[in-house]
Order: structure tokens, then sequence, then C-alpha cells
């Protein structure tokens, strides 16, 4: 880990929002004085009815989390009503097409007049408060048009990536019992398309299968494919949208009112339905984006997620639009139709903020300085990383080559589960050292403990656990409140626990080292193992798999894959392929394994117990170190693992 301290730029210091006294005084105030510190920015967003209850929080027994409970609000009320009067005409957002020559801008005007246009679509073909809708959408405005409408008439939206695949999608129509879709006719991706419709379709017919039957299909017409047509079932949305009036009241939702679900991966089962609810969501999601973006009035803004992820959620869509900011919503990737898009991007939109992941750079890295160096990047004021942890090569090179050292880089982190960014650098507060997100947001309070739950001060090397609720905090498991217990409060009593390691150094800083649980982090993209073993093993061919992490220089971490195949079947290169074919369709393209070992057998302890531990260690070709296997009911079929290894170095 690099030792490098970066001090806080003086540019960033004259201009920035808060400096490090002004960090250290509402640090603490928010920790010694909850209640007053949010009541205080509770207020940043309007209420219809004002909160007299600021928190009401408890990590102990059944778990309960309140925010601004007797507040009333509506979201998109607060991400466009009330910027009209003074911001009508200033863009909201910019829309950068995957083709180059394809862009758009949307001023908040017209962004009330389209979500207003799709909220009374919605409700034309009886959508409710509380009814859940599930957006399938490639990076077009009209995503996020469909989320702030949800959200305009009470509706939970759960958006779906629209790089999964049907089954994975049924899956998610199936457990929030969602009966209408909102998706495109495909999407457009480097230059390629996403049958999203085709895919919707089959979803469909996966989900009646489960008894959820989807009643409405609203289809954008993106590329103008042919697609299946369900008579009665399927809608135009240019169609439906024309023939609805350009408002809508927006309506009057509690503070703690579902706002959306959003599924993410486990170390067991299925995914889950993350339940983030309406007032503390948002407070949380705004003040966020303001202070640790250091955003202005007028500056442009860019996050490069996609908004299928939490970070397009609160990072595009509602953080900046509650600040009344100008957000790019990308289309493309970062190499097509070169790998100067992203920086020729920055300087056709004049981009200030400029937010990313490592796998994207660390990419963007391996092509070389001059894809960069023959941009401007002028505009450039603030630099940021999410998804997993940055290496320090990775850091250096987008401080000194893409920002060219003018540009301060907040690492931030956070989870689907935290709603907003818990651990970061404030631009001008915070002293930066590559590879660390360093210290604590106002009002999140991080422990570290050993194995044993043994609470760890000062300088340690622990799990990293949260002590006490911050607004952004998520309520529940969609349906399933006892797992959302299990998973995030029982590990160690009392305490939220994120599932990964950290580490804090003599400075108080802390850096994240990955996940210690069965969750994979690849190209940002997170992932159960228990996901991707039940995809092979719904293969034909496969009796029993078991799936690690390993090391990948650009993803990250990738997917090794171990197989044991039914008896008298024999493994070959064909077999892979099809395996590898088989995970993608189950799972999406995200979920394609790197490595496929065919493995007579697994290393288990004679409960039965596999022992991944051992099955990590193989996968990054460091049997040396493998530690005990006397506990194993058949320590032979170790070495036939380490003979058939596939990611010798
Ligand atoms: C990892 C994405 C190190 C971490 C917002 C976490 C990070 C998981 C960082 C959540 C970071 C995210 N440094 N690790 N700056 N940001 N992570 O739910 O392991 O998709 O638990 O949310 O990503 O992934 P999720």
């Amino acid at each position: 880990m690099s030792e490098k301290v970066y001090p806080v730029l003086a540019s960033a210091k004259k201009s920035a929002l808060i400096d490090d006294d002004t960090y250290q005084n509402w640090y603490k105030q928010s920790i010694k004085d909850p209640e007053k510190f949010w009541a205080k920015h509770g207020k940043r967003i309007d209420w219809f009815k004002p909160f007299t209850k600021v928190k009401n929080t408890s990590f102990q027994g059944k778990v309960a989390i309140k925010w601004f409970e007797d507040g009333v609000t509506n979201v998109s009320y607060n991400c466009i009503d009330r910027h009209l009067k003074k911001r009508g005409d200033q863009v909201a957002i910019i829309w950068e097409g995957d083709n180059p020559y394809l862009d758009k801008k949307i001023t908040y005007n017209e962004l009330y007049e389209q979500v207003c246009r799709l909220a009374n679509v919605l409700k034309k073909h009886g959508v409710k408060k509380g009814d859940r809708v599930t957006i399938y959408m490639p990076m077009i405005p009209e995503a996020s048009y469909a989320m702030l409408a949800c959200t305009r008439i009470g509706a939970v939206h759960s958006v779906v990536f629209g790089g999964f695949s049907p089954d994975a999608l049924a899956g998610r129509i199936v457990d929030c019992e969602s009966t209408f879709v909102i998706t495109a006719d495909e999407g457009m991706r480097g230059g390629k398309p996403i049958p999203l419709k085709d895919n919707t379709d089959k979803a469909i017919d996966i989900a009646a299968r489960h008894h959820v039957r989807v009643k409405n299909v609203l289809v954008v017409r993106r590329t103008g494919a042919k697609t299946g047509w369900a008579p009665g079932r399927d809608l135009w949305y240019h169609e439906e949208t024309q023939s609805v009036k350009p408002e809508c009241k927006p309506e009057r939702m509690k503070a703690e009112d579902p706002l959306f679900i959003l599924y993410t991966s486990g170390s067991t089962g299925k995914p889950k339905g993350v339940l983030h609810t309406t007032g503390g969501y948002l407070v949380y999601a705004a003040m966020t984006h303001q202070y640790v973006f250091d955003y202005h009035d007028g500056d442009i803004y860019w996050c490069t997620a996609d908004v299928g992820w939490v970070t397009g959620h609160s990072y595009i869509v509602y953080g900046p639009l509650a600040n009344g900011a100008t957000t790019l919503m990308f289309e493309g990737v970062p190499n097509y139709p070169s790998v100067s898009r992203f920086w020729e991007v920055i300087d056709k939109h004049k981009v200030n903020i400029f937010y990313t992941a490592p796998t994207a750079i660390r990419a963007l890295m391996s092509a070389g300085n001059d894809p960069v160096a023959k941009t401007s990047r002028k505009s450039l004021r603030i630099l940021g990383s999410v998804g997993e942890p940055i290496n320090p090569e990775a850091w250096e090179w987008y401080y000194q080559v893409v920002g060219e050292k003018r540009s301060p880089i907040v690492d931030t982190w956070w989870q689907t589960e935290t709603g907003g960014i818990l651990i970061t650098p404030l631009p001008g507060a915070t002293a930066l050292k590559p590879g660390s997100a360093t210290r604590p947001f106002f009002g999140v309070q991080p422990q570290l403990v050993d194995n044993e739950g043994n609470v760890l001060e000062g300088a340690a090397d622990g799990n990293l656990c949260i002590t006490d609720s911050w607004p952004g905090q998520m309520r529940t498991v969609y349906g399933d409140h006892k797992r959302f217990i299990e998973t995030y409060f029982s590990t160690y009593k009392g305490k939220y626990f994120t599932g990964d390691g950290c580490r804090r150094d003599k400075d108080g800083y802390y850096w994240i080292t990955g996940r210690v649980d069965d969750v994979l982090n690849v190209s940002g993209h997170r992932m159960g193992t228990a996901e991707v073993e039940s995809a092979l093993v719904s293969h034909d061919t496969v009796s029993e798999a078991a799936v690690v992490g390993y090391p990948h220089d650009l993803k990250g971490q990738g997917i090794y894959c171990y197989v044991t195949l039914m008896a008298g079947l024999e493994g070959t290169d064909a077999l892979r392929k099809d395996l590898v074919a088989h995970v993608r369709k189950e799972i999406g393209p995200i979920a394609s394994p790197d490595k496929i070992q065919f493995a007579p057998g697994l290393p288990k302890t004679r409960s039965g117990k596999i022992m991944r531990r051992i099955l990590r260690k193989i996968a990054e070709d460091d049997f040396g170190a493998l530690g005990d296997t006397s506990t194993l009911a058949d320590p032979a079929v170790v070495d036939d693992l380490i003979a058939n290894r596939q990611n010798k170095k």
C-alpha cells in the first residue's frame, strides 16, 4: 500500500464548500448530536409537511430504521418542480449517445413535462401508489423519466441492469411481483444492439410460470428494430405519452414510504431486494453529492455508471437532480469509437466533475497516455472513483495523466445498501493517500472488529462495521425482513456489517481491502459466488461447482470455477465454452467465467463443507500456502486440483 500523501490542493481549497476545520466541526457535531445535525440537514429538501421527529433507529433485535418519519414529501417534486422557478431553462440532463454524433439536452422545464406525461401514462394503466414497476432500459433519458415518474405517483421502481439475462430479469420481476415493465426495443452500446424487448418477452414468459403476470410493457423506440409485440399488453412509449396531460400532481409521500428496490448479490442465495425509502435517502443522496463532489451551481457533472446500479440511482439521477445540477448521462462505453471517448466527451460538454470506476481507469491506462494527451480536459476540477478498491498505480495515472495534478480524486466507498457514500475524501478538506477512501462522511461511524467481534482501536486491520444509522441506509430486504437482520446485523450483534475488510492507519484513514464474504467484485459489478454456482449446476453435465475470485489485472477480480462433472463425462474445451455460454445466458455477460477447472473432487471437510480457502489459494496459484489440510475428508483431491490448475503463472 502506498504511503504517499497528497496535501489538499490550494485550488481545491479556495473554492471548496467544506474545508478541513468545517469537516472536523461538522463531523463532531454529527456524532455528538445526530438529532440536531440531521434536523438541520434534513431541511435541504422541501417537505409538504415538515418532520418533527428526526432519528428513530435501532440495530438491535428486530432492527427498525426510521428517519424524518412524520415528514411528507415527494422525490420528483424535489428533483424537478422546486427548481422550475429559478432553473426552468437550465439543462438538467445532457445525454450523450453511443454514437458520438448523437446528443440531447433536456432542461428542467422539459424534464417536468416528460416526467408528468409518463406519470399520467402509468396512472392511466392502473399503476398505483405502492405498486412495483420494473425498469429494464438502456442509458437513455427515458430511463430517468421512468424512475422519476414512478416516484411522482408513489410507485416503487425496480431498475434491472440492461446487461442482465431474461432469467435474471424474470427472477427480479417475480420477487417483487411487478406487473408493469418499462423497456426499449433495443439498447445500443459500443455500436452493438442489445435485444431488451426480446429479453423482456422471454422474462415475462418465465415470470408467468411463477404465477406473476405482467399486465403491460411500455416500450421506448430507441433503434427501430423489429421486435415481438403482444397487442393489448405492449404499449409504445411515444404514443402513450402523447395522449395524456403534461402535468401531474406529485403524490404526498411519507418519509418512510418505499422509494425503490434494487437487487444486489450477497454471499448466499438469490439476489436480495434492497429497499430504500423516500425522505432519508433523498436527503443523504443530495447532501453527499453536493459535498463529496464539491458541486457548485452551474457545474457540469458526469457519472459514468449505469442507472441499473446504485451509483446510477444516487449519483446520476437523485442526488444531482435534487441539487438542481446538470447531470450527464452516457449511453456508450469507454472504448467506442476509440479509447479517447471519455476524454472527448469531457471536452465536448466541458465536464467539471467526472466520476468513474477503477476497472475503466485500468482499461484506459493500458491503452497508454496518447489517447488522453490528445484531449484538453481543462474543464476538469474533481475526479471520482467508486466500485472497488483502486490500486495505487491506477490512482496515480488518474491523478497525473487524466487530471494533470490539478484535480483531487475522491475515492468513494459505499454500497447498494448504504444508499450513498459513507467513506470518502472531501476535495477541499482531505489530504489524499492513493488507494485509501480516507475518512467517514458526516454522521458515519465506522468500526473495525476482529472475527470474534472484538472492537479494534487505533491502527488495525479487521472487518468493517458501522455502529449507528445514517439517513440513506436501506430499511429492509423487500419481503424478507428476517433476511435483512440475519445478513447485516447478526454477524456482529447490534452493528451493521458491511462484508468488507478494512485497514485503519495511524492517521485514522480507512483502506478498504475487499470483500471478506463470498461476494465477488468483477469490474466493479457485484456478484455472489452462489449465483454463478447455481447457474453452473443447472447445466446437464455438471454435478457440483464451486466458484471463487482471483486477482485480475483489469477486472479487479476474475471468476474461477471448479466444476465436477456427472460420472463418466470428460471435461473438454468445447464443454468449457458451453459452460461459459450457459452462465452468460443464465445471469448475463458480466458473469462470464474466466477460468474453468474440471475437478473430479472438491476439498471438503468431513461434514461436507467445501473449504473455499484452499480453492482461493489454488486459483491464485499460491498453493505453497494452503495451510492446514488435515481436516479434509480426502486430502488427495488437493493434489489433483494443484496439478490441473488453470492459472499457472
Ligand atoms: C466495493 C457500489 C473499495 C466494496 C457503490 C463494497 C469499494 C461493494 C469502493 C459494494 C471503494 C465500492 N473502495 N471498495 N471506493 N466502492 N466498493 O453494492 O466491496 O455495487 O462492499 O455498490 O463494492 O458494491 P455495490
